[in-house]
């Protein structure tokens, strides 16, 4: 999984493992085994980037970034994107194409303070998820790693 910038706009992001993910299998998201369906299916990446984003909404650094007043869109979409990234359906792509999250990025000014206070939301959600230890490292190891990698200002 390439999440470093390396400046080349094919891997230069987290989607670049994205389009099948670190647990697809067969990579069509309908295989058993993947992390997708380990940690619970969808369900489970409901809650997270629904208690992600309830974090979101209260944040004042954080919040004024989003350009819709209704973060709902925007929830879906992570939601998506990190459904497929585990191994689950592929909807993101089908509806916003590759990932490419670093050039998506670019539009905002995500400093190393943005990014830790993503970082929060983030470990909120997580926590409320209550996963085995392993399956709860694996996923905040990659959430921390992707964020570090999506900062673009000082
Ligand atoms: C590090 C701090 C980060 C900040 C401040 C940030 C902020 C934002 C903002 C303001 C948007 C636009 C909301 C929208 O309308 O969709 C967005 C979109 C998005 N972000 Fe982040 N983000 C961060 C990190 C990440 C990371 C680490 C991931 C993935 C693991 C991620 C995944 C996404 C996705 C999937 C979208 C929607 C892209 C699209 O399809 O248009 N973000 N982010």
């Amino acid at each position: 999984m390439t999440i470093e910038s390396t400046g080349s706009p094919a891997a230069d992001d987290t989607g670049t493992a994205t389009v099948t993910g670190p647990g697809t299998g067969t990579g069509n998201g309908t295989g058993t085994g993947s992390f997708y369906d380990e940690v619970g299916g969808h369900e489970t990446f409901v809650r997270l980037v629904h208690v992600f984003y309830l974090g979101i909404a209260q944040d004042p650094l954080l919040r004024p970034m989003y350009p819709e007043d209704d973060l709902g869109p925007a929830e879906e979409r992570m939601r998506m994107f990190l459904e497929q990234y585990w191994g689950g359906p592929r909807t993101y792509l089908e509806q916003r194409g590759h990932p490419r999250l670093r050039m998506r990025h670019v539009p905002f000014i995500v400093t190393p303070q943005a990014r830790d206070r993503w970082l929060v939301h983030m470990r909120t959600g997580v926590d409320a998820l209550n996963l085995p230890p392993l399956q709860e490292a694996t996923l905040w190891d990659y959430l921390e790693r992707a964020a570090h990698s999506m900062v673009n200002a000082a």
